[in-house]
């Protein structure tokens, strides 16, 4: 486990912290669970179930802070290994990702929840695991150990069609890749925004999986 968490006051950058622990004392201690949404849709179904398990995580006393990264400027990794260079912590790249990697480096569970584009993670979500690359060096990557959560939207109701299949194996091999632990992956079909409320399975699902993750 990291170290506590005092309860988020972040206001920029698309971050929502977590009302219900405003108010205690900043030395009680509760897990930091960092959710990032990969869409560009802030009421579409992958924020929704990202909301859901946020929700779950809260009522479990986790402090859950959201990103929205495509609010955020992240650059793709530039593959220049600065990141590898002893002076250097993470990325040399100056951009919101410098916000981002003390929220990784610190969080006990990470929640990466992505519309599926094009029969895999969108861009944007993509984008933020390549630059996951500058929190690795000799002793591995900064995120071993952590609980991670995947949540995934698509339209075509089988996920082997809709290419979620694809995304889950990536998540999959990345994670491992790196020594997380996927604590649980809650994935469903809907179209427009926010549809996916309707699933009140899948609903359920993504706040026990927020439960699962504090
Ligand atoms: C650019 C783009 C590409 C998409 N590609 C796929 C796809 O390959 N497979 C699929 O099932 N749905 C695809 N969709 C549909 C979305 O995955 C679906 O509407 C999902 O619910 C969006 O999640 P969101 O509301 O979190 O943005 C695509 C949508 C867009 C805008």
């Amino acid at each position: 486990m990291s170290k506590p968490h005092a309860p988020s006051t972040a206001t920029k950058h698309g971050v929502i912290p977590n009302p219900a622990l405003q108010k205690e004392n900043p030395s009680d201690f509760h897990p930091y669970i960092m959710i990032a949404v990969g869409s560009p849709r802030k009421k579409g179904n992958s924020a929704t179930l990202a909301k859901q398990v946020a929700a779950g995580a809260g009522s479990a006393g986790g402090n859950v802070e959201t990103f929205f990264l495509h609010d955020l400027n992240i650059k793709p990794c530039s593959a220049c290994d600065g990141c590898r260079k002893k002076k250097h912590v993470d990325c040399v790249i100056q951009d919101d990702m410098q916000l981002l990697y003390p929220k990784l480096r610190s969080a006990d569970a990470v929640v990466l929840a992505s519309p599926i584009y094009w029969f895999t993670l969108s861009a944007q979500t993509k984008l933020f695991i390549d630059r996951w690359y500058g929190l690795g060096g000799d002793s591995g990557y900064a995120l071993a150990g952590k609980k991670f959560g995947i949540v995934l939207a698509y339209a075509d109701v089988d996920p082997f069609v809709s290419g979620a299949v694809n995304a889950l194996h990536t998540l999959q091999d990345a994670l491992g890749f790196i020594d997380a632990k996927i604590v649980g992956m809650v994935y469903g079909s809907a179209t427009k925004a926010g549809e996916i409320k309707q699933n009140k399975d899948l609903m359920d699902e993504a706040f026990e999986l927020g439960r699962k993750l504090v």
